[in-house]
């Protein structure tokens, strides 16, 4: 197992975002997060990499228990993040922003550079342009393309499809199965469920802080419950999956 957390707890002041959640990530595989707004997948991979402190639960890694460890250390560790809303240097070129994500690995990083241009062949196109004139998509690819260049063992993906494009969306979401087929693992926070559950192997729903259901991608496409709360359209608005009173709107507890 590449990946286990274990009971986590995580608090914005005192309110509880994350009420213990658990799950596990093997390694060469592609692990979706799914839940509507609110439901603490972003939380969630902050705690992975170490944005966020737990206040409760544990975190392993690659064998060593991170629970505690700094962000920048994480990184080194081989966990890399493309956070939501992208994050890029927008006064730096391309190139720039790239090896600003190599940082964590010594040397020219020329080999990483290439493979990153070859999986982003506009990133290479657009090199020498500043990251901050890029359009959503490109700032999109920029992203990964720069956690990339640390050779992450993990790559935690916070929303890569938000504002895109349909034509964008299905170009990410192919490049990252590219991205996965070449060796790396993926943990991706997505609201688009079905493409998200088209692409990866499992996937956990969160409800409130709650891990409210887990299964292999292929049953929860074809579950009715998590169609009616989460494949059927607004997202945000889905039914309930357990049986309990819809206390709020949008889930499944
Ligand atoms: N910086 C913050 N300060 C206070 N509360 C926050 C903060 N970030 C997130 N939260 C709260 O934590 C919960 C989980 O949020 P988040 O992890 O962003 O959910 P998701 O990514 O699933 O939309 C939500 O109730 C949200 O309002
Ligand atoms: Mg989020």
């Amino acid at each position: 197992m590449l990946l286990e957390v274990n009971e986590i707890e995580v608090y914005y002041g005192k309110i509880a975002a994350l009420k213990g959640i658990s799950l596990t990530v093997d390694e060469g595989e592609i692990v979706a997060l799914i839940g509507a707004n609110g439901a603490g997948k972003t939380t969630t991979l902050k705690a992975i990499s170490g944005l966020r402190p737990l206040s409760a639960g544990r975190i392993w890694f690659d064998g060593r228990d991170i629970s505690r460890m700094p962000g920048h250390l994480r990184v080194v560790a081989g966990i890399g993040q493309a956070p939501e809303g992208r994050g890029i240097f927008p006064g730096m070129t391309v190139q720039e922003n790239l090896l600003m994500g190599g940082y964590a690995r010594r040397g020219k990083k020329d080999a990483e550079l290439t493979e990153v241009y070859e999986l982003f062949p506009r990133l290479a196109e657009r090199k020498a342009q500043a990251g901050g004139t890029m359009s959503g998509g490109e700032q999109q690819m920029l992203a990964i393309g720069r956690a990339l260049m640390a050779r992450p063992k993990v790559l935690l993906l916070d929303e890569p499809s938000m504002g895109l494009a349909p034509i964008l969306v299905a170009q990410i979401f192919s490049i990252i199965s590219e991205i996965n087929r070449r060796g790396t693992t993926v943990l991706l926070v997505e609201q688009n469920a079905a493409q998200a559950l088209r692409l990866a192997h499992r996937a956990y729903v969160l409800e409130t802080g709650r891990v409210v259901k887990s299964a292999p991608a292929a049953e929860l496409l074809t579950d009715p419950r998590v169609q009616a709360a989460y494949l059927g359209g607004d997202l945000n608005t889905g039914s309930a999956l357990t049986n309990s009173k819809p206390a709020h709107p949008g889930g499944l507890a």
